[in-house]
Parts: C-alpha cells; structure tokens; sequence
C-alpha cells in the first residue's frame, strides 16, 4: 500500500530548511576531505558540527530499519568500491580514492538528505569520469520532475546516461520519499521506463541518488551489517539530492553556497 504524502505549505518551508542545513555540512567539512584524514575523522567533524552549531540531529545515528542493526555512525562514507552505507572508520584517505559522503539531518522535524562525490588529491581519469556521470544522471533525473511525469521517467533518464557510456545502475537500492520520516513512499528507482510508475504531483518530496557502478551492478553486503559494495570490485558513485515537485516543475532543496551547480551536460 502506497502512501505518498504531499506536503504542505508549512512542512514545505521547514523541508527547505533541512535540506539546505544538510548541504551546508557538505560545505563544512568540504576542506576536510583531504588525504590522511580518517572516515572517522570526518564523522566526528560533522556530528559536533551538526548538534553544536546547527542544532540538527544526525539521522543515521541508530538508525535501525527492520532487519538491520543500529547504525553507529552520524554520516555515511563510502570509498572507491563501496556504493553506500560506508561506515566510518579509522580508514585513512589516499590519494587517487574517491569518496562519497551522504548527509540526513532532522531539522525541527523534518529530515533533509543529500550526498556528494570528493577526490582525495588528484583521481583517475576514469575515477572522475564516472563520478561527473553520475553527477549529470542526477541532474538529467532531476530535470523531468514536474506534475504529470512518471517516476519510471526519472529512472528511464539516468539509466540510459549510464549505460550509455558502458557504467550499471545499482537496482537494490533507490531514492525515496523523505519528511518527517528518513525513508517514506514511494520509491524512487534510478532505471525504469517512461511513462511508467507513479505520476507526479506538486507538493511530492522525495530524493534522488544514483548509485552507479564504473562495472557491473551486482552488489555484495560486507559483515558490518551495512557497507554496500560492488561484486567485482569495480569503482562506484552516487550523488543526492532532495527535490520538491511544484506547480511547472522542480525544487532542489539541498541547496547552499557550497552545492555544485547544475552541469552542462555533456555525455
Ligand atoms: N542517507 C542514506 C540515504 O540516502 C541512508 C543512510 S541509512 C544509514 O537514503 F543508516 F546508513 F545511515
Ligand atoms: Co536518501
Ligand atoms: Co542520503
């Protein structure tokens, strides 16, 4: 049973606080992201600057949906191999890595999500590659969202860029729903067909945030009970963003100063 809420005026104001105090972690702990600092390192930056200066809650911390364990940490990091879920750790960050940091945070309430792509010093011509793809699959997925349109249409978008250049969409794992809970209806695929799936309409919120493997999609769980990674080892990246349907449109509303703007599109 499908329940996908539509917000109101008012819970619509405090979605666009939470989604641009969740980018603006991403702003702060940007000059960070440097080699030699620890995933853990990275986490303990932004959780005091989370409760400290912004007053927000780190969502993940605990977070336990069914079948899963608490998680430990208040961010997630996930490097080179890893597709999401990452936990930070005492890992140190090399040059060439990549590493995608994703950040939820409750803000009187209501929860904004998002996640960028970092470079640790200088990346592989193919390690940037495939993280500017998947930067404009966001973008291209973003861009059809308007009343009228189709999920599968979001999902038709970013599937055809990344096969297209010979990289795999991540099935199991997809963009949702998100308000006064983490993870609600519907659920938003990053492959499908157009004008299949639920119709959009103003007032939806909901994330989107490509998972896309530099191989082949499959995926393998490591024994913490939460870091994703790919079945062959090849590399992967995902960007988030949380995104308003309006009246003629779109709203992204993980906004700051920091965020990368939309990019010209060029694959
Ligand atoms: N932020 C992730 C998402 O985009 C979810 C992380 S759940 C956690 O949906 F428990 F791993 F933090
Ligand atoms: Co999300
Ligand atoms: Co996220």
């Amino acid at each position: 049973m499908k329940k996908v809420t539509i917000k109101s005026a008012q819970e619509i104001e405090k979605m666009r606080v939470a989604g641009k105090l969740a980018s603006e972690v991403l702003d702060y702990i940007t000059p960070f992201v440097k080699p030699g600092i620890t995933t853990e390192e990275l986490d303990t930056l932004c959780h005091t600057y989370m409760v400290d200066i912004q007053k927000t809650t780190p969502a993940p911390l605990n977070y336990a949906p069914s079948g899963h364990k608490p998680y430990p940490k208040s961010i997630c990091t996930s490097v080179n191999n890893q597709i999401c879920h990452g936990i930070p750790n005492a890992r140190q960050l090399k040059n060439g890595d990549i590493v995608n940091i994703d950040v939820t945070v409750i803000s009187d309430g209501y929860h904004g999500d998002t996640s960028r792509m970092f470079y640790i010093g200088e990346p592989s011509i193919q390690a940037r590659r495939l993280c500017e793809v998947t930067y404009e699959a966001m973008w291209r997925g973003i861009e059809v969202v308007k009343p009228g349109n189709h999920l599968g249409d979001i999902g038709h978008v970013i599937q055809k860029l990344a096969e297209s250049v010979g990289y795999s969409v991540v099935r199991e794992f997809c963009g949702h729903g998100i308000g006064k809970k983490f993870h609600e209806d519907p659920q938003v695929l990053h492959y499908g067909k157009p004008g299949t799936g639920l119709e959009l309409k103003s007032g939806m919120i909901f994330t989107i945030e490509p998972m896309i493997n530099a191989g082949k999609a499959a995926i393998r769980h490591l024994p913490d009970g939460w870091t994703v990674t790919t079945k062959d080892s090849s590399l992967s990246a995902q960007w988030e963003h949380t995104v308003l349907v309006t009246d003629d449109g779109y709203e992204v509303l993980t906004i700051s100063s920091g965020a990368p703007s939309k990019p010209v599109y060029r694959f």
